[in-house]
């Protein structure tokens, strides 16, 4: 048993960041173990977590299982948690009552906790006290070690937390089951360093580290190979990237290598301002396969709250850096992060960032009501400001979201864009996928044209989505 710690979890060292191409084994004993039986994964978290889950996935079929949506009919129940807001919490807590049900009824039944919550000290004591049934738990950092861990359970029925605190490596070579056949996350960078005050990101995820060029190219050239039209390079600060590799690249020249393997489309996410060059803003206009869409977390239009976040920049700096972005690269959609009700956030202070918000009218914006993070530096600032107080900026503040995103998308209305269409959409019989710039279009269709990039004539615009039919095949 190992159990995290928040102190550990705090430590960044100068050390080098070890990558390892065969940590990740499966045991000989356990090699078809899933034969005829079959895994259901639950991931509850950022685009980061998602893909920890296609690694996830990919590990189960390894041994042999199958998937299945039903978890009523599984042998295995994965979830892949996240650590983020209260209510990501909530969730995972409402589920375990489903499954401790499930387990009464099968006492073969394994159930497994991964992801950020474990990474939580509290969490681990918890599941540790309070839910001794679930089987395995383990981190961020030790994927690779699941089927070690379920090798064990098979041998001796006690409950396994390996959760470490650790500032991590990097562990190239685990297996991966992509949900998509178009469309693939690529991790560029692991880990947060930026220590924001409200966040866990930085104590679940370890220290900022980034994967080597040579890797993260290969994979891409792979995915091009295997016909994938799009893919989203992925880290919690990928402007950063390159940074602790001293080796003088950079991301502007990992998105100017990225899009010179000619893969279609190249997204990544997410973007801190504080990193954000005038190289890489240059290199994003200039390549027509680098997407004009930029998700730039603002988070507060209130100098007084950013410095008590550690942001970083001022609402100047902020400023100065969207107008660049809007005038060098056309078309260029972007959208935003805030946080509403930050310990003692005044009136005024959110005043601010709804006179930001009316200057800068995003395509689109994440609201959410700040919550509290054990261990993080806010989580111990005074706040005098109740929950109802701040559900009511919080819808003030989702009304003028709404309002600027309806008015972008109506820049959309009977023109031509090229989407490309992912599948069936879930609300009606039509086919959905993204344009260039991130909107979300609901297309009829005849479902030949899945994988492909169409172009797409726009009839209709909502707040969230547009409607839209072929225009003409651009394959
Ligand atoms: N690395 C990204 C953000 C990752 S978390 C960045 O820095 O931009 C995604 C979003 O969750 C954040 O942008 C923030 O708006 C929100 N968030 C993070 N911690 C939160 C907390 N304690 N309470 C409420 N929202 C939070
Ligand atoms: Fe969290 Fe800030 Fe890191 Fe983003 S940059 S993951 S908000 S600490
Ligand atoms: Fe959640 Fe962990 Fe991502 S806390 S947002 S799953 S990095």
């Amino acid at each position: 048993m190992n159990l995290p710690n928040i102190k550990e979890a705090r430590k960044r060292t100068k050390d080098k960041v070890e990558v390892s191409y065969d940590r990740y084994q499966i045991p000989d004993s356990i090699k078809n173990v899933g034969k005829n039986k079959k895994y259901t994964l639950l991931t509850y978290g950022c685009q980061m977590n998602v893909h920890d889950s296609e690694n996830i996935a990919g590990i189960m079929e390894e041994m042999g299982y199958t998937k299945e949506e039903d978890m009523t009919k599984s042998d295995v129940i994965i979830l892949n948690t996240c650590a983020i807001r209260e209510n990501a919490h909530n969730k995972v807590v409402g589920i375990l009552g489903r499954i401790k049900k499930l387990k009464e009824e099968r006492e073969d039944l394994i159930t497994i906790i991964g992801g950020c919550m474990p990474q939580e000290e509290k969490i681990s004591n918890m599941l540790k006290e309070k839910y001794k049934w679930v089987d395995i738990v383990l981190g961020t950092h030790n994927i690779y070690d699941l089927p070690k861990l379920l090798e064990e359970v098979f041998n001796e029925r006690k409950q396994n937390i390996e959760v470490y605190s650790i500032e991590g490596e990097i562990i190239e070579g685990l297996p991966v089951k992509r949900d998509s056949k178009y469309k693939a996350w690529v991790n560029i960078q692991y880990g947060c360093d930026k220590f924001c005050s409200y966040c866990i990101v930085p104590y679940t995820r370890g220290k900022q580290r980034s994967r080597l060029p040579i890797d993260i190219l290969k994979e891409v050239k792979e995915l091009k190979e295997k016909g994938y039209k799009e893919i989203t390079l992925l880290g919690q600060n990928v402007n950063a990237y390159g940074k602790d590799l001293d080796i003088g690249y950079t991301m502007a020249n990992l998105l100017e290598d990225t899009s010179k393997i000619g893969i279609e489309r190249i997204r990544f996410v997410t973007s801190h301002p504080w990193d954000f060059t005038d190289e890489m803003i240059d290199i994003i206009a200039k390549y027509d396969n680098i997407m004009p869409y930029i998700h730039l977390p603002i988070q507060s239009g209130s100098d007084n709250i950013l410095k008590k976040m550690n942001r970083r920049y001022t609402i100047e700096e902020y400023k100065e850096l969207y107008y660049k972005i809007k005038n060098k690269i056309p078309g260029v959609s972007i959208t935003t992060d805030i946080i509403v009700g930050f310990p003692n956030e005044t009136k005024e202070d959110f005043e601010e960032t709804l006179k930001v918000y009316n200057e800068l009218k995003y395509d689109l914006a994440y609201t959410f009501i700040y919550s509290k993070r054990e261990g993080t530096p806010a989580s111990t600032m005074e706040d005098s400001i109740s929950l109802e107080e701040k559900e009511k900026r919080l819808q003030r503040l989702n009304k003028v979201v709404n309002k600027y995103a309806k008015e972008a998308n109506l820049k959309y209305l009977n023109k031509v864009v090229p989407v490309l269409i992912e599948g069936p959409s879930d609300k009606n019989n039509k086919l959905m996928g993204y344009t260039d710039t991130m909107k979300l279009v609901n297309i009829e269709a005849d479902p030949s044209y899945i994988g492909k990039i169409v172009d797409v004539l726009i009839t209709d615009v909502k707040t969230w989505s547009m409607e839209g039919v072929i225009n003409s095949d651009r394959k």
